[in-house]
């Protein structure tokens, strides 16, 4: 069984004091590869583990995403120019990629055909998708100055309350329709 799978998964909710939007993003950006690396180490009978860094990986994913489209993203969007902004619309399509996968992970059970790759093409779709923010995004909105000390502040806690809400709901905040995630602009 993988460490990673049992960590729980409130425990990345926590911002370091004086880290700005970009440093809390890049960090929730480890623990997702983290949790890939664990998945791609799993022995391939180890189902509950498979299981387990499947659905971490879908509630972590859900929660990144929710914060980088309510308010990242709009931010982004106001501060960059019309050339520049062009990478916030790639962004909330290829999240709403993303977003397919994890519906897929609703039907899917470990062991079934379908389970490893549906993750493995999640997880390369992921890693391009942090690839392009953290090259090109996140080194826009720095040139920009827009405060993100405060933008970190809001990320961390609209983070800290959906974290709540999903340890209070188990992993139905995952699939709900109602939240934000994977809406293209
Ligand atoms: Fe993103
Ligand atoms: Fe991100």
């Amino acid at each position: 069984m993988n460490e990673a799978a049992h960590k729980p998964v409130a425990a990345s909710a926590a911002r370091n004091p004086g880290s700005d939007a970009i440093e809390l993003l890049k960090s929730d950006h480890r623990a997702v590869e983290k949790l890939f690396d664990a998945f791609a180490k799993t022995r391939d009978d180890d189902l509950e583990a498979k299981g387990t860094l499947a659905q971490r990986t879908c509630e972590e994913l859900t929660v990144h995403s929710i914060i980088e489209e309510e308010i990242l993203y709009p931010a982004a969007h106001k501060a960059l120019g019309k050339h520049d902004a062009i990478d916030v619309n790639e962004a909330f399509v290829e999240h709403y990629l993303v977003k397919t996968l994890i519906e897929k992970f609703d039907s899917l059970k470990p062991g079934d055909k379908g389970f490893d790759a549906t993750f493995k093409v999640m997880s390369e779709l992921v890693r391009h998708h942090i690839e392009e923010e953290e090259s090109t995004l996140f080194p826009e909105l720095r040139q920009r100055g827009i405060d993100l000390v405060a933008l970190g502040d809001k990320l961390a806690a609209r983070k800290a309350e959906l974290m709540k809400k999903l340890e209070q709901a188990g992993s139905k905040l995952v699939g709900d329709r109602s939240l934000s995630f994977g809406r293209p602009a």
